[in-house]
C-alpha cells in the first residue's frame, strides 16, 4: 500500500464470495487497494461477516421499512458513511439495491458492480435464471459503471460462462460465481488505476 492506493468501499447484500476474492487479492498484492468500509443492507450478511474474519471496518445500514425500495434516507446515510471513511471508489459486490442520489451524483464515474450475466442481456433481478429460460449457449458476468438506469453504464470487462446440458439454476450459479471471482479483481486493478476512477477534485 502506498499514498497513491486507492481507498475503496464494498457494498454487499449475500454471502461476499465476490468480496472475498477482492480482499484476497489485495493480500495477495495483484490488487492495489484499501478496503475502507464494508457496508451491507442485511445485518446477517455473509460479507459482513467475511469483512469481521479480516478485521475490516464494517456496517450494516438499515435499508428502511419498504423491503423492495432503499430509503432515501437509506441513500443519504449511505453517502454520509463513504465521505466518513473517505472512500475513493464505491464497490458493488452482490448489492441488491438501486442507487440514486446522493449517492450517484456524489460519486458519479467511481462506482463499479459486477453482475451475472453478458450484459446488455439479462439486466436487473435474476440474470442466471433469465439466461436459462432464453436457452442461448452462452452466458456469463460483466464488470460496468453504476448509471442512473440499472445494469446499464460503461461495461468495462466481460467473462464468458458456455451453458452445459441440463444446466439448472443451482449447476450454473456457482460457475458463473466463480468467472466473476477470476473477472472482479483483475477488472477493478485495472480500473482503479486508470484516470477516471478517483476523485479528481
Ligand atoms: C453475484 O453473483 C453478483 O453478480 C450478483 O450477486 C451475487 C453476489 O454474490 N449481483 C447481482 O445480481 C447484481 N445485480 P456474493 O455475495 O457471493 O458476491
Amino acid at each position: 500500500m502506498s499514498a497513491t492506493t486507492p481507498r475503496i468501499a464494498v457494498l454487499g447484500s449475500g454471502a461476499g464470495s465476490n468480496f472475498v476474492a477482492v480482499a484476497n487479492a489485495i493480500a495477495a498484492g495483484t490488487l492495489d487497494a484499501t478496503v475502507v468500509l464494508v457496508v451491507s443492507d442485511y445485518s446477517n450478511a455473509g460479507i459482513l461477516k467475511h469483512a469481521a474474519d479480516r478485521d475490516l471496518p464494517h456496517v450494516f445500514l438499515d435499508p428502511g421499512p419498504n423491503p423492495n425500495r432503499f430509503a432515501d434516507e437509506a441513500q443519504i446515510e449511505l453517502a454520509r458513511l463513504l465521505r466518513e471513511a473517505r472512500a475513493d471508489a464505491i464497490v458493488c459486490a452482490g448489492f441488491m439495491r438501486v442507487l440514486k442520489a446522493p449517492m450517484l451524483t456524489e460519486w458519479a464515474g467511481r462506482i463499479i458492480n459486477i453482475h451475472p450475466s453478458l450484459l446488455p442481456q439479462f439486466r436487473g433481478r435474476d440474470a442466471i435464471s433469465q439466461a436459462l429460460a432464453a436457452g442461448i449457449p452462452v452466458t456469463g458476468c460483466t464488470v460496468h459503471l453504476v448509471t442512473e438506469e440499472i445494469d446499464s453504464g460503461e461495461i468495462l470487462a466481460q467473462s464468458e460462462v458456455p451453458l452445459l446440458a441440463g444446466d439448472t439454476k443451482e449447476t450454473l450459479t456457482p460457475r458463473i460465481n466463480a468467472a466473476e471471482r477470476a473477472l472482479y479483481p483483475s477488472a477493478l486493478q485495472k480500473w482503479l488505476h486508470s484516470p477516471g476512477s478517483r476523485n479528481s477534485e
